[in-house]
């Protein structure tokens, strides 16, 4: 069995944050959303990943490198644009060859991984396993009609008025039987060849397309509340280690991860938060459920259920909650008088004033 896995697109939900980054490298508790999954897809004894890439292959590459970082043997497979998951799949047919495979959307995250849905899929092979998930706001999914037994009846791409609020979800398992259905399907009204059109094609030709219903799942909906809840739900998973230095000054409390490197002087940190290496955490108050990435400065501030990613620096300033802050970002006090709020603001940016 081999894997496939989707790394391109360019990420238009989470601005600003994915003008100067790759959406599956948004780091969840200090690590892209991308690693999730291909830790999901070793630990389900898969060793054959093949990874779809765009624009940001660059990116995506040097995150990943061969893959033997995480057990994987990695195929690079560039897509010329953005043309549908199905055309993902006509122009893997190669390395796929005739395995069975399991297609993976490098923006979803999965909690609690894929191992028993493989396993399942590899006893039972039928043509198609798909994932299904409740979720508030289906017309932003692809959304399945499901019969009284709960086999899968129909399935509609980001419908206007959906059939229930199933949503599907990225993940997918095959057999060969796929390749039929994406040379036969046409591209949709967003230029796309649907990976649901394929679906439903196999429905139409009386195939065996089973489905399964998960809870713990989240995709880039570019919701920065969304984001921070799932950070929250890694972090809660958190085992303590305390790598970096840490002074009598001092306190830590509950699960705390603080990487090599990372120096924690004056300070108080109540966990879950994760701190990631070289970072300085100086007479400041780190509270529950944020995640600081590697090389920031936080220095005499206060911050919570928050993520702030790499290079970024908050001085002098209490108190932040329910933030994003992207990487190389400076949060100050403005100096002397008039008290006034300066701000250089990227596009698509997003300030919540307290006075
Ligand atoms: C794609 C699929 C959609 C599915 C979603 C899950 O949507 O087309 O059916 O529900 O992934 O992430 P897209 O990310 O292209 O909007």
């Amino acid at each position: 069995m081999k894997a496939l896995l989707l790394s391109g697109g360019s990420g238009t939900r989470l601005r600003p944050i994915t003008h100067t980054s790759a959406k599956q490298l948004v780091p969840v508790a200090n690590k892209p959303v991308l690693f999730y999954g291909l830790e999901a897809i070793a630990e389900a004894g898969i060793t054959d990943v093949g990874i779809i890439v765009g624009d940001t292959a660059a990116e995506i590459r040097e995150a990943v490198g061969d893959g033997s970082a995480f057990g994987l043997a990695v195929t690079y497979i560039p897509q010329e644009a953005p043309l549908g998951l199905a055309h993902a799949v006509l122009i893997a047919r190669e390395f796929l060859g005739d395995d069975d495979f399991v297609m993976y959307l490098g923006d979803n995250f999965i909690v609690g991984g894929i191992r028993d849905l493989v396993d399942a899929f590899r006893a039972e092979r039928p043509q198609a396993q798909i994932l299904l998930t409740r979720v508030p706001d289906p017309t932003a999914f692809g959304v399945a009609e499901l019969d009284t037994q709960g086999r899968v009846m129909g399935l509609e791409e980001k419908p206007k008025h959906p059939k229930s609020e199933l949503a599907l979800v990225g993940v997918y398992l095959f057999t060969t039987a796929i390749h039929e259905a994406v040379r036969s399907i046409e591209p949709s009204w967003r230029g796309e060849l649907e990976i649901t059109h394929a679906i439903q094609w196999l429905i139409d030709a009386g195939r065996d397309v089973r489905s399964t219903t998960i809870s713990g799942y989240w995709k880039d909906t570019g919701n920065v509340t969304d984001m921070l809840e799932v950070n929250r739900s890694v972090l809660e998973t958190l085992d303590r280690r305390i790598d970096g230095t840490v002074d009598d000054d001092s306190e830590i409390i509950g699960r705390v991860r603080i990487e090599s490197g990372a120096k924690v002087t004056g300070s108080r940190i109540v966990g879950p938060v994760a701190i990631g290496a070289d970072t300085v955490i100086a007479d400041s108050y780190i509270g529950p459920f944020t995640s600081i990435a590697g090389d920031c400065r936080i220095e005499d501030s206060e911050i919570e259920y928050s993520i702030v990613l790499r290079d970024s620096s908050v001085s002098g300033v209490r108190r932040v909650e329910a933030s994003l802050i992207g990487r190389n970002v400076e949060v100050t006090p403005s100096p002397g008088r008039p008290a006034a709020h300066r701000f250089v603001l990227g596009d698509h940016s997003k300030v919540q004033i307290s006075s």
